[in-house]
């Protein structure tokens, strides 16, 4: 496979809320090569969770069907697409919309899409009826301080 990207990764799975813990570990364990901090991996966590988890419940409606993630990591940032081919977002800018549910008898709180735009840097989603939905996030990933750099500085302020 050749590809624009430094590393790439595919990931089918049926739609059972099992799985939802395996899709967010497993990209958790791909991201981790860009050397993440702890609270940038629990982001992705939360939101790759967060998208499954509708696919599960809205997209298929707990009936079963099959969940894609493929994931791309390009220098220090990461790609993650997850799809699924059920029923479609009518309203895509009110499904974005904060509070915002069709299951509201599920106790759903209608905070999911708001929580993967907070805690990703961009996220598209493209949805038709009847043919499914797909949700794309982008995180860039900070680079940490090298350990040599770090100690440099200190012995400079040591030295002043
Ligand atoms: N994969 C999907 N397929 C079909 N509809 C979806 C999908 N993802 C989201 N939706 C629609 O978008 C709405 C908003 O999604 P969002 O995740 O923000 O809230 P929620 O899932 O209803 O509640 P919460 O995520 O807080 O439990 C959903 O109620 C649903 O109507
Ligand atoms: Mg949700």
């Amino acid at each position: 496979m050749k590809s624009i990207y430094d590393n790439e990764m595919e990931l089918d799975f049926l739609s059972k809320s099992n799985n939802e813990a395996f899709a967010r570990i497993t990209v958790a364990a791909f991201a981790a090569q860009l050397d993440p901090t702890i609270e940038e991996l629990a982001d992705i966590k939360t939101a790759v969770s967060e998208a499954v988890t509708n696919c599960i419940i809205h997209g298929y409606e707990n009936t079963e069907g099959v969940i894609k993630i493929k994931a791309s990591l390009l220098k220090n940032e990461i790609e993650i697409e997850i799809s699924d081919n059920g029923k479609g977002i009518e309203n895509v800018e009110l499904a974005r919309k904060p509070l915002y549910t069709t299951k509201a008898n599920l106790e759903r709180s209608g905070m999911g899409f708001t929580i993967m735009e907070s805690f990703m840097d961009e996220v598209e989603i493209h949805s038709v009826v009847d043919i499914g939905t797909k949700i794309i996030m982008k995180k860039k990933i900070k680079s940490k301080q090298p350990l040599e750099e770090e100690k440099e500085e200190v012995l400079l302020k040591l030295n002043s």
